[in-house]
């Protein structure tokens, strides 16, 4: 099965694997770390599975040779991190600290020592706190201060990083953070939440124009989407998953690829100053696309509020998610849908045609959590089918014309997974959070036999 996937992939296929600051590295006073939004929200009293904080989390920031190690003989080819704006800029804006980038530079220079390409994203959800306390991403001038921060990383780093993201899933930001509450800031504003998906999209095209100035090339940004299938042919749930589609899917991809909102949403937007479409969509070199399962959604029932990750929506919302039935589950209850995925691929390709360049996987992964059994073992066999399957739902996309230039697994270790906590695992390496023990797991060998098959390296 193994051999049979990788023959599906091209030799120069990029295969990563990705995780993100706040979640993995601890040490947040080290080295003249900033406080963000995440260090004030795990503080609040109910926000976080179990009161977990990221304080320590998988103490990558002492132990980040070990896990390039780890990364190394796994056989990948690239890294996908994030730098935490927060130890570069502690308060968000002007002077650079100097310990902070010196962390990078250790972690950058390690990576390319082992061969391994790294692939930073400069903003994955951390928003310096002082920043936050200024209205966050609902404030415009949080979309300048990242240009600035990504002119300083673009500056120092542009030589010796061969791939860049400029932001995490804007959508699950705007709507999990500002719009439900769910995440960092943990505002429930519903639409008048809207303002911060058009600053984070602002703010990635001001990032690409301030690295592309300090000469980094090959950016791309990571969206999240997900395949929404309308829960019925009748009009009503077939116009709210319509609209579902339009908030979560398209008003990320549509301005930065087409250089428009979608009409649907005009009703929820305020109005934009001229010129920031035209920022929006600066070309970039690949799309990231983050997907892990489709949602079903319909039209609102009387009592039936949308649940994300057991989390209540807004009864009033005018859609509704439902139970997708008759599929296997993940351990954090997501639907196990791989055709899902070519499903996804396939319309953006009709929707975005020649507008569309060369996707990449920035993540795709699955919570199921095993641990290590009597003899050390962690034989987390779902996690295999689970990847093994969505990567021929992948090679069937690109069979079909998509044109995939890479896959990132999500994540290389089990990690602090925000509102969830530690609760939710979802490496290829097992974390003992008490002793920080690393033990790959099955799946870590399935996919580095995979890496070596698809190089043709031999089984
Ligand atoms: C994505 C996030 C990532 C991780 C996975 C499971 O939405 O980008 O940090 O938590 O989900």
């Amino acid at each position: 099965m193994n051999q049979n996937t990788s023959d599906l992939f091209p030799r120069d296929f990029v295969w990563g694997v990705s995780t993100a600051a706040y979640q993995i590295e601890g040490a947040t006073t080290a080295g003249g770390r900033g406080r963000s939004s995440w260090d004030a929200f795990v503080a609040e009293p109910g926000r976080i599975t179990n009161g977990d904080t990221g304080d320590t989390a998988c103490d990558h920031y002492h132990r980040y040779p070990e896990d390039i190690a780890l990364m190394k003989e796994l056989g990948v080819d690239a890294y996908r991190f994030s730098f935490s704006w927060s130890r570069i800029q502690p308060g968000g804006r002007g002077a650079v600290n100097g310990a902070g980038l010196g962390f990078y530079d250790k972690l950058v220079d390690g990576l390319l020592e082992a061969g391994i390409q790294p692939s930073p994203t400069l903003f994955h959800w951390d928003t310096p706190l002082e920043l936050e306390q200024a209205g966050g991403w609902l404030n415009r001038d949080t979309a300048e201060r990242f240009a600035e921060y990504a002119a300083v990383l673009g500056g120092h780093f542009a030589d010796r990083i061969p791939r860049w993201i400029t932001i995490n899933e804007p959508a699950a930001l705007t709507l999990l953070g500002y719009g439900a509450g769910i995440h960092a800031p943990g505002l429930a504003l519903g639409f008048d939440a809207l303002p911060a998906a058009q600053h984070l999209l602002l703010a990635h095209g001001l990032g690409v124009q301030a690295l592309r100035s300090a000469g980094a090339g090959n950016i791309g940004i990571a969206n999240n989407h997900a395949a929404t299938w309308p829960a019925s042919e009748n009009q009503a749930d077939q116009q709210a998953a319509g609209l579902y589609d339009a908030l979560t899917n398209r008003m990320f991809a549509d301005p930065i690829l087409t250089g428009a909102y979608p009409g649907a949403l005009t009703p929820f937007l305020p109005p934009l100053p001229d010129g920031d479409l035209a920022t929006i969509s600066v070309p970039i070199d690949w799309y990231g696309v983050n997907s892990y399962n489709p949602v079903l959604v319909g039209a609102p029932t009387a009592g039936g509020a949308a649940l994300v990750d057991g989390h209540a929506l807004d009864a009033s919302l005018p859609f509704e998610l439902r139970e997708l039935e008759g599929y296997p589950r993940t351990d954090f209850d997501w639907p196990v849908v791989p055709d899902a995925l070519t499903d996804l691929l396939l319309g953006f390709k009709d929707r975005y045609g020649s507008k569309l360049p060369p996707i990449v996987i920035t993540e795709n992964g699955a919570a199921y959590n095993v641990g290590p059994d009597d003899d050390g073992r962690v034989p987390d066999v779902r996690r295999i089918d689970y990847t093994n399957a969505h990567l021929q739902a992948l090679a069937a996309a690109m069979g079909a014309g998509v044109d995939v230039r890479g896959y990132f697994h999500w994540s290389l270790m089990d990690n602090f997974e925000w509102a969830a906590g530690y609760s939710q695992r979802f490496g290829l390496v097992h974390i003992d959070y008490e002793t920080q023990k690393r033990t790959p797991k099955d799946s870590y060998y399935w996919y580095q036999q995979l890496i070596r098959s698809s190089k043709g390296a031999g089984a």
